[in-house]
């Protein structure tokens, strides 16, 4: 998984893409580099972060140009590896993100033909195939060269002593960004919100030229097309630190107004709105892929309880193991991306099954958007860090909504029911700002967890799934080993890893889960290990069991995985700031997975 940027128009080149490339390394940064049109083809190109390309980058007199920020998938992190790729004539310079999977037999063809290789990437292929196609027009050669390729991709290349930049997708963001007298291309608009609010998305399949004053853009069979511009509604500062430390504390602390953002969006008209296909389906089954797939758990407990609706959660990279039964549920895809690979394989499946698709996205115009048959778009503004959490809270309200209009559309709830759950899901933004002004209650916690190289974390019902995503946060920006378990399984086997080293986090919330979860943690407790329990505002009683509780606002156990959410973020986000670790960008993770 990559970013690409690319800049053409009336202003040095260099600085515009690299500012660029820094909003994208969410999407990659172990390496990094930059092709400047100029006299000659200038390229730049490091192993490392845009910030050490920068300092080597000198000022380059040329208007237009491509980036690209890489995290590895073909070829180890390297500046051989890192893009642009020339072609061996000097004359083309390009840059990829995806997979070219038949790239090993290309590779063979090409050097049987005298094309030389100097890094160990699928891309490199690219460069020289457009190269053997090149007859005077590098869009042409694109498209020919891309018959030849099997996999996925966004392109954009460049060519000596011409200000176009022609592109290509399949499988692969790419947007182009509409200025005056400059146009850009991205992988994702945020690159470049700073310059333009306005972008084209180029869908599967189609290519574009771009120069400063004109933007082209053709179908898969080569025809030129016009597609309407759209203004985006975030702004630069959604995407900038704005003050805190870290993008993952900034979006943590946003969650109040995102939550609310969102419930404003469905809940006054949820009973007219269409969101929901009108048949109601007698099964759902929910598709996702990490965080994502910790909400679709969280759903599957909100649906049942609501509707009565019998729900499956499956991982995206699983679904297409299951086996597809005559009964063709509703299934919903949770990707905050819109382009994680593994879940628009499932929802490709699902559609192949017949089944009815809908997208519960936070990126408008992303491929799910267009491949779903509906969408529920969670209103998160953009989320920088990698690691996932305005976009989970925002994920958890929209399948409340959906769990809330399944009920309505089965009868399974009376209007004084309705009301009332309307009124607690509008007291979840006053609950999560409870949450963060108690984010100091938390020292002693983050003492304890800072010390473990493995930790425990439980819980029953719908928050067994809220601690499966606590384990997930901390284990990834603090690399503590971290699993989450349903409070009843810690007895069939890991009990045997707790010791006084290991501690268990235990979410012992007031709801009907509560003396099994005392029973679970006392187990625990009697053999040493540290216990942190999360417990309901004003428990005192599980003092008598541990020093370490943090507690959370009281709310309905439907509800409570929101509050729980946030807390276990701060957990997380402070164990990882003691250690000392890249917060916002954690080791060989990246934020969207666009390969399978
Ligand atoms: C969460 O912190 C992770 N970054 C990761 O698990 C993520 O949720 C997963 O890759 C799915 O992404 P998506 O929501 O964009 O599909």
């Amino acid at each position: 998984m990559c970013g690409i940027v690319g800049y053409s128009g009336d202003k040095m080149a260099t600085d515009i893409i690299l500012d660029s490339l820094i909003r994208l390394e969410y999407r990659g940064y172990d390496s990094v580099g930059v092709a400047i049109v100029n006299h000659d083809i200038v390229v730049y190109k490091e192993k490392g972060q845009v910030s050490q390309l920068r300092d080597l980058v000198p000022s380059i007199d040329g208007y237009t140009g491509i980036g690209h920020t890489r995290w590895a998938t073909c070829g180890v992190p390297s500046s051989e590896n890192a893009h642009p790729f020339k072609s061996m004539d000097g004359r083309i310079a390009l840059v990829h993100n995806g997979i070219i999977e038949n790239y090993l037999d290309l590779r063979k063809e090409l050097s049987a033909q005298g094309y030389e290789f100097s890094s160990q990437t699928d891309t490199e292929v690219l460069v020289h195939l457009v190269h053997r196609y090149m007859d005077g027009d590098l869009h042409m050669a694109l498209r020919r060269a891309l018959q030849d390729v099997r996999g996925t991709y966004a392109i954009a290349a460049v060519e000596f002593g011409s200000d176009r930049i022609v592109v290509a997708r399949k499988e692969n963001p790419l947007v182009i960004g509409v200025g005056m007298g400059e146009n850009f291309i991205a992988s994702d608009v945020t690159a470049i919100l700073e310059h333009t609010s306005d972008v084209i998305y180029v869908m599967d399949g189609e290519t574009a030229v771009i120069s400063p004053e004109e933007i082209h853009l053709f179908s898969p069979e080569g025809q030129e097309i016009k597609r309407e511009v759209n203004r985006i509604t975030w702004t630069s500062e959604d995407a900038k630190k704005e003050g805190f430390e870290h993008f993952m504390l900034k979006e943590i602390f946003e969650q109040p107004k995102t939550v609310r953002d969102t419930l404003v969006c469905y809940l006054d008209g949820l009973e007219a709105s269409d969101i929901l296909p009108p048949v109601s389906p007698s099964s759902v089954t929910i598709v996702a892929c990490g965080t994502s797939y910790h909400a679709g758990m969280v759903g599957k407990y909100a649906i049942e309880e609501l509707a009565n609706i019998p729900v499956t959660v499956e991982l995206g990279s699983e679904f297409r193991y299951s086996s597809g039964t005559d009964n063709k549920p509703l299934v919903i895809l949770i990707t905050q991306s819109g382009e994680t690979a593994d879940t628009l394989a499932a929802c490709r499946e699902a559609r192949r099954r017949g089944c009815h698709t809908l997208a519960v996205t936070n990126v408008l115009g992303s491929t799910i958007t267009r491949e779903a048959d509906s969408v529920i778009m969670t209103k998160a503004g953009p989320e920088i860090s990698v690691a996932a959490t305005k976009t989970y809270t925002a994920q958890l309200v929209s399948l409340y909504l959906i769990a809330l209009k399944l009920a309505l559309n089965r009868g399974a709830i009376d209007e004084m029911g309705l009301r009332e759950l309307k009124a607690q899901l509008r007291s979840l933004p006053t609950l999560i700002e409870r949450v963060l002004d108690r984010a100091d209650s938390l020292q002693d916690a983050v003492e304890v967890m800072s010390r473990a190289q493995h930790a425990f974390f439980i819980g029953r019902n719908i928050n067994f799934p809220s601690m499966l995503e606590g384990a997930l946060k901390l284990k990834e920006i603090s690399y503590i080993h971290a699993e989450g378990y349903a409070a009843g399984e810690l007895k069939h086997g890991p009990l045997a890893l707790l010791d006084p080293d290991t501690p268990l986090v235990a979410a012992c919330l007031r709801d009907h889960t509560y003396e099994k979860m005392i029973s679970n943690v006392t187990e625990v407790a009697a053999r040493g290990s540290p216990v942190l329990i999360v417990a309901s505002d004003g428990d005192e009683q599980v003092h008598l069991l541990t020093d370490h509780v943090i507690f959370v606002p009281r709310c309905p156990p439907l509800l409570s995985p929101v509050p729980l959410a946030v807390l276990l973020q701060l957990l997380a986000y402070h164990v990882a700031k003691a250690k000392g670790m890249p917060i916002d960008k954690p080791r060989n993770l990246a934020k969207s997975v666009t390969v399978e």
